[in-house]
């Protein structure tokens, strides 16, 4: 008797503790299993708890055909930049989970507290990941969930994601980034579990445009979230696009503006006079400053295999144009030097840049007025050399001859003239020449700088202003 007695002492906690995980198994009605406390105070809690921790490696449903159901949002607290050469994104994140654990509820008057603060690895936590995660979570570790009288736990975590992003810098530094963040769960499927969204996406984002700290250069512009139906048997996922916007400022005024500037003073060179050297050694000096200006700038410029950057090519432009307008300076200058002792100008460049291209550049044919003096001045000393020479027979014959002799120079200083005039002549026309083909490029210059820049200020205002 005393032997029997024994055995079933014995036997007591084992049918003691398989009835309490009967309770705790059998589907209840409420379908939750109630925590019964000796006190209304945390250390009872917890002892009542204790048994709901050895069930914490399975998915706290009573049913395996019912599934967890994880709501989720995060906060973002930081932007802290972007890895235009890796492709990332790295931002700090505030996530939540809530989901409900079916193996425990209590009365919340019989136990003391609604809630209690657990170490989280007493519990099944869903396997939740960012797939775009490519690095290790740098940001503290929280060690605790809250756990509520309903059997719904909370838990709370910070991240420093670094994520993967599709990044296009083509209208950089103007330019929108569209990141995304797919929520979802690693092994489980729809059919176990399923993510929701906790809060909506206005309010995701204006709370995160609130407590956001850092963003560096970087804007927020807009959170969306887009939840697909997943099949049961498929893998259940929620997708969130974080927007950001750059803030160009710092690029604006660091560029752009050095780069407007230099290529306004290589426009006003045009206005030195293209006959003497010191046109084409200021425009070389210009390109030397832009070189080495580019050199220093080049940290700032993103480096991507991808697509060039317009930002690239705008500089590019600009070293292009100076060096274009060095070269037209140099053929114009050999023109200008070159021309004092070659062959009268051709015919047809003689129509078509002194007749045609002139009045399209509206610098008229230069006047004749110096010759027309000097013919003048040349006639009238010609009809000087006579009259006196009529007058001279009651004058003595050597007044006569002093006259003659007078004359003959004369002569002589014409013929030295009509010859310089003629000289004179050819090279002004190559001068001519010379000043109408450097306007005409000049104006060239003006147009293509206009439409180029226009071009590439109406791509950036259009991908700013989206
Ligand atoms: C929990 O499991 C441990 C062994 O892993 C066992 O000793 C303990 O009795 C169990 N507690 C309950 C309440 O089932
Ligand atoms: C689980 O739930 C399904 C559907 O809700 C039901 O058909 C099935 O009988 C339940 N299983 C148990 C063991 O209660
Ligand atoms: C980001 O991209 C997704 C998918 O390509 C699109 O649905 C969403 O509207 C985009 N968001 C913004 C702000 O452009
Ligand atoms: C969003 O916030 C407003 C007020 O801040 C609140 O009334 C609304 O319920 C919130 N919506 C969601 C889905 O949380």
């Amino acid at each position: 008797m005393a032997s029997k007695n024994s055995t079933l002492k014995w036997h007591l906690p084992l049918v003691k503790s398989t009835l309490v995980m009967f309770i705790i198994l059998m589907p209840a009605p409420c379908s939750t299993t109630k925590v019964e406390c000796n006190e209304p105070n945390q250390p009872a809690l917890l002892e009542a708890l204790t048994p709901v921790f050895n069930l914490s490696t399975i998915r706290p449903v009573m049913n395996l055909t019912t599934c967890t159901k994880v709501n989720t949002f995060f906060t973002l607290y930081g932007i802290l930049g972007v890895d235009e050469k890796a492709q990332l994104l790295i931002t700090y994140l505030w996530l939540e989970y809530w989901w409900m654990n079916e193996f425990v509820s209590w009365d919340p008057t019989q136990c003391g507290t609604n809630r209690i603060s657990l170490p989280r690895d007493e519990f099944w936590v869903p396997d939740i990941v960012i797939n775009q995660f490519m690095d290790e979570n740098t940001a503290p570790s929280v060690p605790y969930v809250y756990l509520y009288n309903d059997g719904s736990v909370h838990d709370s975590l910070p991240v420093r994601c670094v994520s993967s992003c599709n990044l296009n810098t083509y209208t950089f530094p103007f330019d929108i980034q569209n990141c995304t963040l797919t929520f979802g769960s690693y092994l489980h499927l729809a059919k176990d579990i399923r993510v929701f969204l906790g809060k909506s996406a206005a309010n995701i984002t204006e709370y995160s445009k609130n407590v956001m700290t850092t963003m560096g250069e970087w804007e927020l512009l807009d959170i969306t979230s887009v939840k697909h139906n997943a099949s049961p048997n498929d893998f259940d996922e929620l997708i969130f696009y974080i927007s950001v916007r750059r803030r160009p400022t710092m690029y604006v005024v660091n560029l752009l503006i050095p780069s407007c500037f230099l290529i306004t003073i290589d426009l006003f060179s045009f206005l030195l006079p293209p006959q003497n050297v010191d046109r084409s050694s200021f425009k070389m000096t210009l390109i030397l400053g832009y070189t080495v200006f580019l050199l220093i700038m080049n940290d700032l410029l993103p480096i991507t295999g991808d697509t060039i950057p317009l930002i690239n090519v705008f500089f590019s432009l600009c070293l292009a144009l100076m060096v274009a307008s060095l070269l037209e300076t140099i053929i114009i200058t050999k023109l200008l030097c070159g021309s004092s002792n070659s062959s009268p100008v051709p015919r047809w460049i003689q129509v078509v840049v002194l007749q045609i291209l002139a009045h399209l550049v509206c610098m008229p044919r230069r006047d004749k007025d110096a010759d027309v003096e000097l013919s003048s001045v040349v006639a009238k000393s010609k009809a000087d050399e006579w009259p006196p020479e009529e007058r001279g027979a009651a004058m003595n014959n050597k007044a006569l001859q002093e006259l003659r002799s007078l004359g003959r120079d004369l002569q002589a200083i014409r013929l030295q003239v009509e010859q310089k005039t003629g000289e004179n002549q050819s090279s002004e026309d190559w001068v001519q020449v010379g000043l109408v083909i450097d306007r005409l490029l000049f104006i060239f210059y003006i147009l293509f700088i206009s439409v180029s820049f226009f071009t590439i200020i109406v791509i950036w205002v259009n991908s700013y202003g989206q």
